[in-house]
Parts: structure tokens; sequence; C-alpha cells
């Protein structure tokens, strides 16, 4: 038995597992592959349109009966700053030479836009049974809106001090994303990263700060984490890297065996792929130019400098550019499909906790 029901309960799943929503590497498969494995299955809309969003959205609910998570980013947008670009563009330029790409040539514009009227109404037409987002959460008379659709909120805190305003600002469900965890810091009350706490030592102190359930998030890769998130207070857990190695995932090969050679210290933070802190496998340009340069644009500008060599390189089946992001825990991922996978998760947590309740 799960020591604490609150989220099953909340979210009327099987296991109290969130498969979490990894921008541009899943679709709707590996949500569906989740689901019906008895987690809580997440669609990463941050990189799509809403008419994408619909179409994956409708797949997903021809093919499982089960709840669904859309996830937003809802990060301030900030203008392209000519001046920033330039800089960036001239730190790039030996990969531009080298890959023969002209730095002059116009580039489709980084594709990260934050919640805003047209998901809002998405969300309102489909009105999905949660809605999740990271880098805080949208401005009030949106957010009722999403709320008023009878949609649950969640949202990621990297801090107790987050984690209190996003209750305070109407939150049903806290995320605590510890530093181990891979993709984008959820960050958004402060931009120091060097401050940023660990999952052990996060999750227990966001579970005495707020009354909402706690889901920890970060380096949770297997039933040991999974038992252990539970002994420090969460509710549930979301684990992301360790399904990003499912024959569902997107991740392209190179990017797969990189993953597969990671090791507990081949990640770091870095801001240089999209401009905001993000965890990563290290490739070529993170060791380079970074992991932290003052020379990125901000998010999510620093993706569009990128985006051609990216796709000369990954041409050549090389991932130097290529956003590899995943979490301390990468080691631990195996490659099993997702409905396999969440089963073998819930089982030798559930194993774990009952040995240790002897
Ligand atoms: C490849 C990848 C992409 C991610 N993209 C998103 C995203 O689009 N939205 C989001 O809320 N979180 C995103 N995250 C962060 C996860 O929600 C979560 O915090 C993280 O995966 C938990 O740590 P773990 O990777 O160690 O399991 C991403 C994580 C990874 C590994």
């Amino acid at each position: 038995m799960w020591p604490d029901r609150r989220l099953i309960d909340l979210f009327k799943t099987e296991f109290p597992i969130v498969l979490a929503p990894m921008a541009d590497v899943m679709d709707a498969d590996l949500v569906i592959a989740a689901a019906q494995g008895g987690a809580l299955g997440s669609l990463p809309c941050a990189m799509l349109s809403a008419e994408k969003a619909r179409e994956q959205v409708n797949i997903i609910r021809q093919r499982v009966l089960a709840p669904i998570n859309l996830n937003f980013f809802c990060h301030e947008a900030v203008a392209v700053d000519p001046a920033r670009e330039a800089v960036w563009k001239q730190r790039l330029a030996p990969y531009y030479r080298e890959y023969g790409q002209d730095p002059a040539a116009p580039i489709k514009a980084a594709n990260r836009a934050p919640f805003d009227g047209a998901m809002c109404e998405l969300v309102e037409e489909l009105k999905p049974e949660i809605v999740s987002f990271h880098f805080g959460l949208p401005d009030a008379p949106l957010l009722g809106r999403v709320k008023a659709s009878g949609c649950k909120v969640m949202s990621s805190a990297t801090t107790v001090k987050e984690a209190i305003w996003l209750e305070e600002h109407g939150a049903d469900v806290v995320i605590a994303q510890g530093a181990e965890a891979g993709g984008h810091r959820g960050m958004f009350l402060t931009d120091n990263i060097a401050e940023q706490p660990g999952t052990f030592a996060l999750v227990p102190q966001v579970v005495d700060a707020v009354k909402v359930p706690v889901i920890a998030a970060g380096g949770i890769a297997d039933g040991r984490g999974i038992a252990a998130a539970f002994a420090l207070g969460a509710s549930g857990v979301q684990i992301g890297t360790a399904y990003l190695r499912c024959p569902e995932s997107k991740v392209i090969a190179p990017a797969r065996s990189a993953l597969g050679q990671a090791r507990d210290d081949s990640t770091v933070v870095t801001n240089v792929m999209t401009g905001r802190p993000a965890r990563g496998v290290v490739n070529r340009v993170m060791r380079e130019v970074g992991p932290i340069s003052g020379d990125a644009p901000a998010f999510p500008h620093a993706a569009t400098g990128l985006a051609p060599l990216k796709a000369a390189a990954e041409k050549l089946g090389k991932v130097d550019f290529t956003n590899l992001w995943a979490g301390q825990a990468v080691r631990l991922g195996r490659e099993m499909p997702a409905g396999e996978l969440t089963r073998a998760l819930a089982g030798a947590a559930l194993a774990r906790l009952s040995q240790m309740a002897r």
C-alpha cells in the first residue's frame, strides 16, 4: 500500500507516479504508454502550436481512458536584443565556419512561447484533468480560467519560498524540483543556481511549508528513489530522465546513445543551450562555451543561434549542439517500454516500502 494516497485520490491514477513532461523529446506515444502503465501522463506543450497540441490530445484520448496533464511554460517573454544576438553569433562564429553555415542567414526563432490566451482557450476546450506549469504560474486572469475549466493546477518549486508562493497563488499541487533534475530549472523567484537545494533536502522542507500535496522530482529513477520520496513526506513522484530511453520517446539515436553512456557525473547545469539554466549531459558547446556563459542571450533566444549548428551536426550523427537534457540519475534509466517501466517502478517502490516497514 502507498503510505500517502492524496495524489492517487486527486488524479485518479493507479500509481502516484507522474511521467514528467519533456518538451522536444516526447509526444502522445510516451504519454499513452505511461498512462497505460498506471502513471499520470504529461504532454509537454511549450514547443507546440495550439493545433498540434489539440491533435496530440485527441490521439491520447482515442487510445487510453486516463487523466491527462497538459504542461506549459510561463516565463516572462523577453524581446530579442540585437546587441546580445550579435555577441552570441560572434561567440559561435568558429562553429558556423566549421559547419559551413552563413551566420547572416535568417533563422526561424526559437519556439518556446509562454502560456497565453490562445493556449488558455485550448485548455478551456479540452478540459484536461490537470495542467502543470514550469517557471511559476500564469497571471491571475489566465489561471482563473484554467481553474474554472475544472483543471487541477501544479507547478514546480525549486525552493521553499517558491513552494509557498505557488500555494498562495492557487497551485493545487507543488512539484518540489531538486537540483538533480534533468531539464530546465523551474526557478522563478531566484536566478542563483548555486543556491538550488537537492531533492533530499528540498522535499521535507517543502512538505513542512505547504498544505497541498507535494510531488518529489529530481534524481528519482527506481523503486529506492520513489520509496525515499515517500519517506521524506512526498505524496508522489515526477520522473523524467528514467523514461528517456523508452522506445516510445522521441530521443534521436545519437542522443539515445549519449544517454546510454552517461554516468553519475556526466550532467551539468548550463545556460548556453537556451539562455536559462537547465541540466543535461555535457556536449561540445556546453564544454567549450559554457557550461555558464554571460554571452548567451535570454531564454529562449540562445537556442536560435544554435539551431543551424544543431541541424548541421545532427545530419552527421553528432549531438554537439543538441539538448541532452537529463538528470543526475541518468545511469539508472532503462531501455524498456514505458508501460512496463511504470509498473516495474511502482512494484519496486511498493516492495521497498513494505521491506522498510518490517
Ligand atoms: C529531457 C527533459 C525535458 C524536460 N522538459 C520539461 C518541460 O517541457 N516542462 C517541464 O515542466 N519540465 C520539464 N523537464 C523537467 C521535469 O519536469 C522534471 O523536473 C525532471 O525530469 C525530474 O528530474 P529527473 O529528470 O531526474 O527525473 C524536463 C526534463 C527532462 C529530462
